[in-house]
């Protein structure tokens, strides 16, 4: 044998002397925990739409090793979300956890992905600290201080003086609350009353009533996705829209996966959030043609766009490590990463592991016949205010 055709048949076969067919075809397993049954089931819908809208396009096999997504209902109890990490790692094997739909769903699972160094992508859940919670955590979502210090500051640039705050009595509630808050009053604003609903049950009317009596500028409110129409109904039969008191919130308020049947009384609702069903770009027009192809015609909410993303860090993540899938490769692949998302451009903060996307301020107005939060200002590259101070 000559050295030539030494040096090709050797070429040949160290591929396969390196890495046995049988390792190279091992599926990589990502195990989705969200809820899927309950009062925040749209929130499990729109996520797990995402994600396996991202995967059917471009994520089905990486780097030669097929990609299965395993998906767990939750239904909102922070013991099953644990609970289902752990068995999701110990007898499936999974090598991402991905979803976590509320706070303390991800806040009970963080333990389980720092003791198997398994990689966490928060698709959903959006208080400041989560990503605090382990080293294995990246965030595909949003946070709450993100786009309630925008709103804040913008309220005091737009001549509202006098505002009350309402938010859901929970961690990303208080997040809002806060930064909403310091950045109204930086810019010569007074929150002049601060109320809080339960998360379970919530009954608005009392709260309302209360406002209604301050005669504020403007009400600020954070409900989580799915709560938004209760509040926006009362608000006008509360008769407060008639009194001339502005609403003022975050996007989770007017989620687009409720927008349409909230009918008129949500026009005019001022919000500020990162994803828009109506935002401009061929990214989000395609996005929002093959989300709706592929769930009967559904809109896509801000919920879905962290499944979508979430997913495409997964992917990339795993690319860049050749299909190599220990977490610690993986969370170095995922720190810095950046893209074009169909909400605009994004980026993982190597430091925090947050996500620092555009914020948008947007109105809700009647496009084609529907409603929608439709942009007319934007603060650019903001990252997790929450991790500064
Ligand atoms: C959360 O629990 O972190 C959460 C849920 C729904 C939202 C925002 C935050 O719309």
């Amino acid at each position: 044998m000559t050295l030539r055709l030494a040096r090709t048949v050797l070429a040949a076969v160290l591929p396969f002397l390196a890495l046995p067919p049988a390792v190279a075809q091992e599926p990589v397993k990502v195990g989705l925990i969200l809820p899927m049954t309950g009062p925040f089931a749209s929130t499990g819908r729109q996520v797990e739409a995402g994600a396996r809208l991202y995967w059917n396009q471009h994520c089905q096999t990486v780097a030669g090793r097929p990609v299965e997504l395993i998906v767990r209902d939750d239904a909102a109890e922070a013991a099953s979300s644990r609970r289902l990490a752990q068995e999701l790692v110990v007898r499936e094997r999974v090598h991402v956890l991905a979803g976590f739909g509320l706070t303390p769903l991800a806040f009970s699972a963080a333990p389980v992905a720092t003791q198997s160094k398994t990689p966490m992508v928060v698709m959903a859940a959006a208080t400041s600290s989560i990503t605090e919670k382990s080293p294995y955590i990246v965030r595909s979502s949003f946070t709450l201080p993100q786009v309630a210090a925008p709103m804040g500051e913008w309220a005091a640039a737009n001549g509202l003086k006098r505002v009350v705050t309402l938010v859901t009595d929970y961690a990303p509630g208080l997040d809002a609350e806060a930064w909403f808050k310091k950045t109204f009053e930086a810019g010569g604003g007074a929150v002049v009353e601060s109320l809080r609903a339960p998360l379970q049950n919530p009954d608005f009317s009392a709260f309302l009533q209360r406002v209604r009596d301050a005669k504020p500028d403007a009400l600020f409110v954070f409900v989580p996705s799915g709560v938004g129409s209760s509040l926006m109904k009362q608000f006008e039969t509360r008769g407060l829209k008639e009194a001339g008191i502005k609403l003022i919130a975050t996007g989770d308020v007017t989620d687009d996966d409720i927008l349409n049947d909230m009918g008129p009384a949500a026009r005019d609702t001022i919000t500020t959030h990162h994803y828009s069903a109506a935002h401009e770009s061929p990214e989000n027009k395609a996005y929002v043609e093959a989300f709706g192809a592929a769930n009967g015609g559904a809109r896509p909410n801000f919920m879905s766009i962290g499944g979508y993303d979430g997913m495409r860090l997964i992917c990339a993540a795993l690319e860049q490590t050749k299909g190599n899938t220990d977490g610690d490769a993986l969370l170095a692949a995922m720190k810095g990463m950046q893209w074009e998302s169909p909400r605009g451009p994004v980026a993982i903060d190597p430091d925090t592991r947050d996500i620092v996307q555009s914020v948008y301020v947007r109105r809700v107005e009647e496009r084609d016949g529907q409603l929608y939060n439709v942009e007319f200002d934007r603060f650019d590259k903001v990252a997790d205010p929450g991790k500064a101070n």
